[in-house]
């Protein structure tokens, strides 16, 4: 059956006016508002930070960025809004990779989230955490330290990124192998809906089948469907003792059968297994993001693994990745070149910073193409491999063009970052990946986005990873939620004419 699309067009917005500003004013303090018009006017630079994302991929003109303090606050802009059919960007830590957290030239405001960071509630004895949606990642870690427990979701932008972003983007990070996905750790949110609705579910329970569960709409909705103002979060006890160890492969042909052995002898105790090939490990180490392995010891690695064990008792659990290492080493054929395990804190943050340091490594060294994708673990060095002979086939692999293909990411989630790394964003470089790589991953029957979203960036690309029942589906729930499309336009869901929108 095809369905008739329940969306004919996109609805068209308002620029915001000086009118408008004065009625921001009359729900905000003049500190909570910056903007390029009206009597306080600021200079146009000090809205560049909003306006433009994390990669300088993404680039907005937006004139207006409010930052509420309060969920009232945020439901009194959103009502106005959607009554004068202003277009509203949520923003966290403007840290996203698809560029969903900048304005696409609709006249839209930016809702910045940063100043409602407080942490509302703590229960030490179930490990909940109620908090404002602007509050930093790594903030709620170290809120969490004294009380002995840790956030579920952790990865390289913890500094800055916040967790109604996080929420948003359903991110996934290196702990997700350990604890699971956000739709299964966060218990609630309060979210302003876009006619601006507190849609107050700010539940601690655990267990609430009370029919259908709407927050698990908002998680991964990328600010399509509502702004996320508090979350409700069940955090896990922390380990008593984490270690790590880099492992340097002889060929990638090594990879699958070293994750069974790990999941096998290391069992309960394994919490991330990383997947960093020869380029990215390169990248990482040449632009000084962590404790790599000597060049002796690196030297005829295809690729590294590293592995993180998290338990109950020290003794054991190091016991346990020596074991395996020793195992592995002692062997006819070995299925690693040689192993590093980390001795201290020190070097176990260094360990980490050698993995989670990849993506500044690489918007260090040029303008970074990410793909974020499912695909087999069997293709994930062919993905990187067949990128990097198309580049190679159409003379873009050149020191002026693209420098580098590499790859790297969570193998315990299938899930690949496939990054290529160009002097210059520039439309021919775009041609040759795109459609290309979501072919390629249509081929293994992946997913275009694993854990970074669509955004702007791969919104016209989500017949490549969803039917035409199910992007039907989302249109409608869009459209229920969202009838004049304010929130976040351009984002997630294609444009109904098919077209891209510019980067
Ligand atoms: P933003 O970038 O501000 O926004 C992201 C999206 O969410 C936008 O569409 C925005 O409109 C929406 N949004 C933000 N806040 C709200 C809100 N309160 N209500 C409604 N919508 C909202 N991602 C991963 O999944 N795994 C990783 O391992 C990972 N590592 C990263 C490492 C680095 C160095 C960097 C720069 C990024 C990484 N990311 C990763 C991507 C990014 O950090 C995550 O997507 C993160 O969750 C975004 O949070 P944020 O607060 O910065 O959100
Ligand atoms: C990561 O796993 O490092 C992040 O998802 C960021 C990236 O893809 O570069
Ligand atoms: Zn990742």
């Amino acid at each position: 059956r095809r369905w008739a699309s329940s969306h004919a067009a996109t609805p068209a917005l308002n620029q915001v006016t000086e009118e408008d500003l004065a009625q921001f004013s009359k729900i905000l303090s003049p500190q909570s508002i910056l903007s390029t018009l009206g009597s306080n006017s600021v200079a146009s630079s000090e809205l560049e930070p909003f306006n433009n994302d994390w990669m300088g991929k993404y680039h907005g003109d937006s004139t207006t960025v409010l930052r509420p303090h309060t969920t009232k606050e945020v439901s009194e802009i959103v009502r106005y809004c959607n009554e004068r059919r202003i277009g509203i960007v949520p923003q966290g830590g403007n840290t996203g990779l698809v560029g969903g957290s900048v304005p696409t030239g609709r006249g839209e405001v930016v809702v910045s989230l940063r100043s409602m960071n407080n942490v509302r509630h703590f229960d030490p004895v179930s490990g909940t955490l109620v908090a404002d949606a602007g509050c930093v990642l790594q903030s709620l870690t170290d809120y969490l330290a004294p009380h002995n427990y840790i956030m579920p979701v952790e990865f390289g932008a913890k500094g800055s990124c916040m967790i109604g972003g996080n929420c948003s983007t359903n991110a996934g990070g290196v702990r997700l192998l350990r604890y699971g996905s956000l739709h299964g750790t966060v218990l609630g949110l309060e979210v302003v809906l876009p006619d601006g609705t507190i849609l107050d579910q700010l539940n601690t329970l655990r267990k609430d089948n009370t029919g259908y569960d709407l927050k698990q709409l908002f998680i991964g909705a990328e600010g399509t469907l509502g702004i996320i103002t508090g979350v409700s979060i069940l955090t896990p006890p922390a380990p008593q003792a984490s270690s790590n160890a880099v492992l340097a492969l002889p060929s990638f042909d090594s990879l699958l059968p070293l994750f069974q052995r790990a999941k096998r002898e290391l069992s309960e105790i394994l919490s991330a297994f990383e997947y960093i090939d020869r380029g990215a490990y390169e990248l990482s180490v040449r632009h000084g993001q962590g404790r790599g392995l000597s060049p002796e010891e690196s030297e005829g690695a295809e690729c590294f693994v590293l592995i993180e064990t998290s338990g109950g008792r020290r003794e054991h659990d190091e016991e346990k990745l020596s074991n395996l290492l020793e195992g592995l080493l002692s062997e006819d054929k070995p299925l690693i070149n040689t192993g590093v395990l980390s001795q201290d804190a020190t070097q176990f943050a260094s360990i980490w910073g050698l993995r989670e340091g990849i993506t500044e490594a690489v918007s260090k060294e040029g303008k970074a193409y990410k793909y974020d994708i499912s695909i087999p673990l069997s293709a994930f060095k062919e993905v990187v491999d067949a990128t990097r002979e198309r580049l190679r086939e159409k003379g873009l692999l050149r020191p002026d063009a693209v420098k580098e293909v590499v790859g790297y990411g969570h193998i315990g989630d299938g899930n690949l970052h496939l990054n290529v790394v160009a002097a210059k964003y520039t439309p021919e470089i775009e041609a040759a990946l795109e459609p290309f790589v979501y072919e390629l991953v249509g081929k293994y029957k992946g997913s275009i986005s694993a854990e970074h979203g669509l955004g702007v960036m791969k919104a016209h690309a989500l017949h490549y990873s969803k039917n035409e029942v199910s992007i039907e589906w989302m249109r409608r729930i869009k459209s229920l939620f969202d009838p004049n499309g304010i929130m976040n336009p351009g984002k997630v869901l294609p444009p109904p004419d098919g077209t891209h929108e510019p980067s």
